[in-house]
């Protein structure tokens, strides 16, 4: 069994991205720029928001963190995308969902410039993955789940894909970067009838679910690779969906909470922006 350390791989690409970007500033005078927009106290987003601000920091690209409270009308927090979408400084706009009850989440993403849409969840960016052109901007969990999955070096075409969890930030795009790369990609849910049949039939599962230590070891096939996407804070402690400690004894490889998707999804953030930013360069 082999662990796929995210935050190995993370660390790795943060100093590739620091390299590239420390270039770009030396030739042009220029630096990428990301701003993230954090809307009322939760406390999980508040930890992601530092999270990826710090590693901005770490790679040298310019981050405006820009805080609202929770009071904050929808017509304000438009008004604060609108400017940036003009602001030449910003390659990237990120706004850490979820946002407040009163705050129409879909609109508020449309709003960003597909340019700078670094977190890919518009519908022009999930619509390009969609149809096979992953050129423009890959949501960023799945992108590092595609990134651990390729150090695999398992040739994913014909390959059973189990992902249990159907959200718009993770299962969907995944799956259609799981069908893209030819593997038979099933989308399941906590309510999924013969799920535990379904998984121990699985090369691969990819665990979004949300709920602590789901993925129990009599649940996987001998030699699976397993992906846990879960974040789950119970008594202060983290749970991945995926219960490691019976997992791992079946699993080839396997990542682990904290240290494993998590990272990767910061990283692949940071090379979103930079995308961005060289792009902003061609024309
Ligand atoms: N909330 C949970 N994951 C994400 C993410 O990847 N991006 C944003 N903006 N919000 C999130």
């Amino acid at each position: 069994m082999t662990i796929l350390d995210g935050k190995k791989f993370s660390n790795d690409i943060l100093e590739e991205l620091k390299e590239k970007v420390a270039k770009h500033k030396e030739e042009t005078g220029k630096i990428p720029g990301l701003a993230v927009i954090i809307v009322g106290e939760n406390p999980a987003s508040q930890i992601y928001v530092r999270s990826k601000v710090r590693a901005c920091e770490k790679v040298g690209i310019k981050s405006e963190k820009i805080t609202f409270p929770a009071d904050t009308t929808e017509e304000e927090l438009l008004n604060k995308i609108k400017e940036l979408n003009n602001d030449p400084s910003m390659n990237g706009i990120l706004v850490q969902l979820p946002l407040p009850k009163h705050m129409d989440e879909k609109k508020v993403c449309n709003t960003i410039a597909t340019e700078k849409d670094v977190d890919g969840f518009k519908p022009e960016s999930l619509g390009k993955l969609l149809i096979g052109e992953e050129d423009g901007y890959i949501p960023c969990t799945p992108q590092g789940i595609m990134y651990l999955l390729d150090q695999t070096n398992v040739d994913l075409y014909g390959k059973t894909a189990v992902i249990i969890g159907r959200s718009n930030i993770v299962g969907k795009p995944v799956a259609g970067l799981l069908i893209n790369r030819g593997a038979t990609t099933t989308v399941c849910n906590s309510r999924t009838k013969n799920l535990d049949e379904k998984l121990r039939d699985a090369d691969i599962i990819v665990a979004a679910l949300g709920s602590a230590n789901f993925v129990k070891g009599n649940m996987v096939k001998e030699g699976a690779i397993i992906i846990d996407v879960g974040i789950n804070r119970v008594d202060k402690k983290l749970y991945g969906d995926v219960d490691f400690e019976e997992v791992s004894k079946k699993a080839s490889y396997i990542t682990p909470v904290p240290g494993g998707v998590g990272p990767m999804t910061i990283a692949m953030l940071l090379k979103n922006t930079l995308k961005s930013f060289e792009k902003e360069g061609d024309n």
